[in-house]
This record gives structure tokens, C-alpha cells and sequence, in this order.
């Protein structure tokens, strides 16, 4: 899971291949690497880390050339180490590769017995020697690559430059994406237009199986069948500029306080405010008979997907199952004829999400996406695409691209319930007043961050962290433990607060924390005792409720945080804020790396 890039023109390809990097770090950043041809040489630098790192190797070691390739790692064989870095490159071939090459141990075993010496523990390795293998037998570069590449099994995007061919490079994807960028007497190849969208506007994208030729003048295309094939060329509505923190330390902090305007922005495109009437894009289903809707999606959004279910089932009485797309895809799923899957994924290219739902489309249902992403592979390949507003999202832990996934959501069970006749205008208008109130009362969330920020202390500490709730609350639950988890790294877990007398209560000590999500709904009461089964045991309660919750059982807890009261039906977008908050200011004060945690990448592109 990586990011790579691949340049070939007339000016100098080192700065704008580390520049194109940096739009990739989003999908890796265990270490970074580049390859160009000098003089008709292979040359490369590589560094563990970061591509700051590789930006200072390059310092003492610049790199010329104008045609070249480079990579953003996120280890998946071998260590994060230099060793390992891409380019893998020999004196013939140097290759970039994001995915997985399953098949890598046997051809390795091949390629040993016939003298071939590996200096890396990765899978990419094995095409090195591959088209090296291909090359000594006198075939052409891109003939070499063909073959090479047909001998792979699993999922790849490629990028290959070749010693002695300057006006070279050569592109391969199955599986993983690829763009290709035309431009003025260059041509680029990028995991994404957002790499390259500093350099040109014109991307078109290879399907799977294509390999392509760039040379300055254009791209040869052939397909898996070796056919000469030609893929539509699109202008880009990606802006590449970067983005920066403003007066925020961290980007995540700043995507936490933004969410009142993204939130507002993504309900501006769905809901009527003069009206109170819910406004989708046209969707191809008609969710009047729909008889089965299958969510599909991973870590955040897979969050997002178990709130929708609550809101699908009770609002709009749509048959609702939500699958972790990794587990789908391997479950042999029954699925009615006739019904819908959709997918849920900020960035709209986590590897999972997208096998999941090309799984239930080969399944025969209809394949909606809400991406974040505009132009990502999920949203070209879904049949129908909600895009959440929230902008670009940096920070790796997800906060208002989740907290946005929540609002389309909420729209779109809205629409479906109207569309069922389950629900009258009236209700409607109110279901719509309570989610556009949202905006307004999560900013008023925001003003705890001070009060969070202290409770953060206690948090940082700990051992071990748990998150409680029931309903959607249990979902928030989950996410706040995932949040804290992936970025101040403290065990933490999210229980449905109903089940902690079924063994998890066991953990209960006076050292951890327990954060208890317990808006005043339906389910306050049952929420509350078994709060007070947890501080009957010495549990120390930081108690998230609304007024007349903590008016109730505030005494009880360690700590409160007063959150608005509104419809429960939007409480959990509420809730999520200082579940946030509490893992961001702990990470701080632990002196993790707040936006870049350890082993971990913005978008999962490898299964
Ligand atoms: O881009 P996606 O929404 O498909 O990503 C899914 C997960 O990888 C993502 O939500 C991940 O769990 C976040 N780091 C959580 O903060």
C-alpha cells in the first residue's frame, strides 16, 4: 500500500517527483524513494521515514535526470527500513510497485534457483528480476514488462524505468490504481490525479490488466488481452495546492474544528433549509421497494455504517446489514435480489471497500458509493456517489470526514424513509430541523475543548481506556476507542454498555478511565445502570450527557461534559466531537505524532 509517480520531460524530474510524493504520503510513509536515468544510468536515493528524510538525503546527494520514478512506502513485506525502500533496482530496471504480489515466494524460489540475488525482503523485488530475467533473453523493455508482469499474481500498479531507454517509462496496474497525466512534451503516471495535479489537468486511467509505454510524445496503451487500446482522456477538477494547518498545531485539530462548516456544507447540498425537504442526486434505486440495503466499509467509515443501520431500520424500515468490507468479501454473502450495497469510504480507494462492493455487484446488486473523494475509483466505479463535503482530510485519524459520513447518511434515511411512506411531511421536517441544527450545536461542542483537554491528562496516563454506550451511542463508543487507539497507541475498547456484565466488566479497576456516551433517549436508563455497575466497581467515569443526563447521575461520575440536547437521532454526530477531543489531547501530551501515527497510512490501499 503506497504511492507512486513516474516522470518523463525535459526538466529536471528529482523536485517534482518529491513533490508529487507529498501529495502521496497519504498512503504510506515508512520510507520514500526515487530512481532517475543519468546519462542513461540507473541512479537512487532512498530513505527510511519519511520523505522529509529522503528530501535531506537528497540534499547531500542530489539526484539529475529527467525521467524517473518514485515511492511513498507503507511496509507490507519486509521492514520499514532502507533496505526495503523502492525503488528495487538493479542495473537494467528499476521498479515502483503499490500492492501486493501474492504469488512473490514461488517466483522467488524460481528466480534463486536460476542465480538471481535478492537484497530485499519485499514481494516488489521479484519483478526486478523478472524483467531482468526477460531483458538477458533479448526482449525489448516493454516486452520484458509484459511478460513480466503476466507471471504476477495479486494486485499491483507499476512504474519502470529502463537503463539506456531515457524516453522511457512503462506503466502496469491490476487491482491497484493508476493514472496517467498527459502534458506538454512530458507525461506523468501517478497513483492518483492528486499527484498530479500540479502538473497537468489531462488524466486518463488505466484499467486493470493495461501496461502502458510513456514517452514524451504520449502513452501506448495495450490491454491484458494485448490488444492496442485507447483510455478516455478527462480534464481533473483535483486542485493540488496544499493544504496547510493554519494557527492549528496539528491538522487533525483543525479538521475537529472545521466540522461545523463541512457539516453545514455537505447539508447545503442535501436538504432544502426553506423547505425542510431532503434533495438527493438522482440515484439509480428506487429505495420505495428496495428490499435489502448492504453497507460496506472499514475502521471510521465501517462507525459511520453501524449509525446509519440504526437510523435506516428505525426511520425508514430498510432491512439493513453492515459488514467490515474485509470480512465481506470472504463470507460467501446471501443477498436479495434486487437490493443495494453501498459503500462508504473518505478517500474512496481503500482496497477492501472496493472488492467488497464489486463483490455485490457481481452479486447482482445495484452499487452506490459516499466518498469524500470525488474523483477516486470508488466514486468512478459506483453506479450511483453521495459526495460528503469535508474537504481534503489530512490527519490519518478520521474525524470530519466521519463526522460528514454521518450527515449524508442521515439524508439519505431521510429520503428513504419519505420515499417507503414511512414518515409524513411533518416528521420529515422535523427529522431535517434536527440535522440542520447540527452545525450550530457542535460548534457549541467545540467550546468543552478546554475542559476535554484538561480530562485528557487522566486519559494519557492510563493503561488501558474503555468507551461506553448503547445504540448509536455504542457506535461512538467504538469510534472514540479507535481514535484514541490509533493515535496516542493506549489499548483502548468500545463496548455496548449491555454487555459489559457478559465479561468485559472484569477489567473494571480504579486506574482505568471509562468514558460513558449516555445522551437522555430511550435508552438513558438501561445506559445508566450500567454506569453504575462500573462505578459499584471503581470504575472512574468521565460521563458524556446532556443537561438533564448529568442533572441525573452527573453526581455519580468523575467527570461530565454537557453536550446539547437534540433529536437523539442526531446525537451521535454530537457525541463524536469530544470522543475526539479527548484523543487528540492525549496524543499531544504524550508526544505521539499526532497527524502521521506509527504504522499507520490516510488510505489503505492494500488488502
Ligand atoms: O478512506 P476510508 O474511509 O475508506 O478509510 C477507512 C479506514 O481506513 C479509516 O476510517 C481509518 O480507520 C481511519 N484512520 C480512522 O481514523
Amino acid at each position: 500500500m503506497c504511492g507512486i509517480i513516474g516522470i518523463i520531460g525535459a526538466a529536471p524530474a528529482c523536485p517534482i517527483l518529491v513533490d508529487g510524493l507529498k501529495r502521496l504520503e497519504y498512503r504510506g510513509y515508512d520510507s520514500a524513494g526515487l530512481a532517475t536515468l543519468v546519462v542513461g544510468r540507473i541512479e537512487r536515493r532512498r530513505a527510511e521515514g519519511k520523505i522529509a528524510n529522503l528530501e535531506a538525503v537528497l540534499a547531500e546527494n542530489p539526484l539529475s535526470g529527467t525521467t524517473g520514478i518514485g515511492h511513498t512506502r507503507w511496509a507490507t513485506h519486509g521492514s520499514p527500513s532502507e533496505a526495503n525502500a523502492h525503488p528495487h533496482a538493479n542495473a537494467a530496471v528499476a521498479v515502483v510497485h503499490n500492492g501486493i504480489i501474492e504469488n512473490f515466494q514461488t517466483l522467488k524460489e524460481t528466480l534463486v534457483a536460476e542465480g538471481h540475488v535478492f537484497e530485499s525482503a519485499t514481494d516488489t523485488e521479484v519483478i526486478v528480476h523478472l524483467v531482468t530475467r526477460y531483458l538477458s533473453q533479448g526482449l525489448a523493455p516493454a516486452e520484458a514488462a509484459t511478460r513480466a508482469v503476466g507471471e504476477l499474481a495479486g494486485a499491483f500498479a507499476l512504474a519502470m524505468i529502463f537503463a539506456g531507454h531515457s524516453d522511457l517509462v512503462i506503466g502496469a496496474r491490476r487491482g491497484s490504481p493508476l493514472a496517467i497525466g498527459h502534458g506538454d512534451g512530458a507525461m506523468f503516471l501517478g497513483s492518483d490525479a492528486l499527484a498530479l495535479a500540479p502538473l497537468t489537468k489531462r488524466i486518463c486511467y488505466l484499467d486493470d490488466g493495461d501496461v502502458v509505454e510513456l514517452t514524451r510524445d504520449g502513452a501506448i496503451i495495450h490491454d491484458q488481452a494485448g490488444a492496442l487500446v485507447e483510455r478516455p482522456i478527462r480534464e481533473t477538477a483535483v486542485i493540488g495546492d496544499a493544504i496547510g494547518k493554519g494557527n492549528f498545531s496539528h491538522y487533525m485539530l483543525k479538521e475537529i474544528y472545521e466540522q461545523p462548516t463541512v457539516i453545514g456544507d455537505t447539508l447545503a447540498s442535501f436538504i432544502n433549509p426553506a423547505s425542510l425537504e431532503v434533495s438527493l442526486p438522482d440515484l439509480p434505486v428506487d429505495f420505495a421497494a428496495l428490499p435489502h440495503l448492504q453497507l460496506l466499509a472499514c475502521g471510521s467509515s465501517w462507525h459511520a455504517a453501524l449509525i446509519a443501520r440504526y437510523w435506516f431500520e428505525s426511520i425508514a424500515r430498510v432491512p439493513v446489514e453492515v459488514d467490515i468490507a474485509s470480512e465481506f468479501r470472504y463470507r460467501a454473502p446471501v443477498l436479495a435480489e434486487g437490493g443495494a450495497a453501498l459503500a462508504i469510504s473518505q478517500s474512496g480507494e481503500t482496497a477492501d471497500t472496493l472488492a467488497a462492493l464489486r463483490l455485490a455487484r457481481q452479486l447482482g446488486q445495484t452499487a452506490l458509493a459516499i466518498v469524500n473523494v470525488a474523483e477516486s475509483t470508488l466514486a468512478r466505479e459506483a453506479d450511483g456517489t453521495l459526495l460528503t463535503h469535508a474537504g481534503p482530510e489530512v490527519g490519518v485519524a478520521s474525524t470530519k470526514a466521519f463526522t460528514t459520513q454521518m450527515t449524508v447518511l442521515a439524508c439519505l434515511a431521510i429520503a428513504a424513509a419519505r420515499a417507503r411512506g414511512v414518515i409524513d411531511h411533518q416528521r420529515e421536517a422535523a427529522l431535517s430541523a434536527a440535522i440542520t441544527e447540527v452545525p450550530a450545536r457542535v460548534a457549541e461542542v467545540l467550546r468543552h475543548d478546554a475542559k476535554l483537554k484538561e480530562l485528557a491528562e487522566e486519559i494519557a496516563a492510563a493503561r488501558h481506556v474503555l468507551f461506553l454506550g448503547r445504540g448509536t451511542g455504542y457506535a461512538v463508543a467504538l469510534e472514540g476507542a479507535l481514535k484514541l487507539k490509533e493515535i496516542t497507541y493506549i489499548p483502548a475498547e468500545g463496548f455496548a454498555a449491555g454487555e459489559m456484565k457478559h465479561g468485559p466488566i472484569a477489567l473494571i479497576d480504579n486506574d482505568i478511565p471509562i468514558i460513558v456516551v449516555a445522551p437522555s433517549d430511550q435508552l438513558f436508563e438501561k445506559t445508566a445502570s450500567n454506569m453504575q455497575e462500573v462505578i459499584a466497581r471503581g470504575g472512574r467515569v468521565i460521563f458524556l450527557s446532556d443537561a438533564e443526563g448529568i442533572e441525573r447521575l452527573g453526581d455519580l461520575a468523575a467527570a461530565s461534559v454537557e453536550i446539547p440536547a437534540v433529536d437523539a437521532f442526531v446525537a451521535p454526530i454530537l457525541y463524536t466531537i469530544p470522543v475526539q477531543l479527548l484523543a487528540y489531547h492525549a496524543a499531544v501530551i504524550r508526544g505521539t505524532d499526532v497527524d502521521q501515527p506509527r504504522n499507520l497510512a490516510k488510505s489503505v490501499t492494500v488488502e
